[in-house]
């Protein structure tokens, strides 16, 4: 049997041009409901929100022919004793949830932080029923930490919220061998 063709899914960085994007994209319900969003956002909220990201935050959006279907934010800490550690966010429309989206953001972001910006910890918090981000979190590694309860108000009512986390050790350190009869090239040290 013939294999279907998979749709590709593109992540890139977040432009100016994605204001409206980013917009329609929270006036999903479940994207907002699960999510610290409001209804009814304006456009000039991501506009501003896009204007003033600087080096530390990192806003990816996942484009499937063409349109904007998925945002991730990804935010390192400022404060020196939590500069390893980076904070994630992210919604995907809700007519692509369950196709793969939200993993392709999720890869891109684990890329991000583990080879170019050398965090340690990953952490975020998710409603505690919301199963389906859930299972995507671990699937990439994260792990349960704790309850907040009554964490945030989401339509009418109270819900509780769970700590999720990612740790890694830290990136190798490939130095040229002093020694003579060494490997040539490059040695290999774990820290
Ligand atoms: C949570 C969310 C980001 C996940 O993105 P997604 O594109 O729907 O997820 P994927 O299709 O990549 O699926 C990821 C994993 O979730 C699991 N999954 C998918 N549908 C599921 C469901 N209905 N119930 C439980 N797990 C499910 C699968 O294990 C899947 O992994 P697999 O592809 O190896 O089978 C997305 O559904 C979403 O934006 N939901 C609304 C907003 C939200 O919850 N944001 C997160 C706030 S913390």
């Amino acid at each position: 049997m013939k294999k279907a063709k998979r749709t590709p899914i593109e992540a890139r960085a977040a432009e100016i041009a994605d204001v409206e994007g980013l917009t329609r994209l929270y006036t999903y319900r479940n994207a907002y409901a699960q999510t610290l969003q409001l209804p009814f956002q304006s456009t000039e909220i991501w506009r501003k929100r896009l204007m003033t990201n600087d080096e530390t935050q990192h806003t990816l959006v996942a484009i499937v022919s063409g349109e904007l279907v998925g945002n991730l934010g990804l935010t390192r800490l400022v404060r020196p004793r939590r500069a390893h550690v980076g904070e994630i966010g992210m919604a995907v429309r809700d007519d692509w949830q369950g196709k793969g989206v939200g993993s392709a953001l999720m890869r891109s972001a684990i890329d991000l932080a583990d080879n170019w910006l050398g965090l340690r910890r990953l952490e975020l918090r998710v409603h505690a029923d919301n199963a389906r981000a859930i299972a995507l979190y671990r699937k990439f590694g994260f792990e349960v930490e704790g309850t907040h309860r009554a964490y945030a108000l989401r339509d009418g009512v109270y819900v509780d919220s769970l700590s999720m986390a990612r740790l890694i050790e830290g990136p190798r350190i490939i130095s040229a061998s002093r020694k003579a009869n060494a490997h040539p090239g490059v040695q290999v040290h774990k820290i």
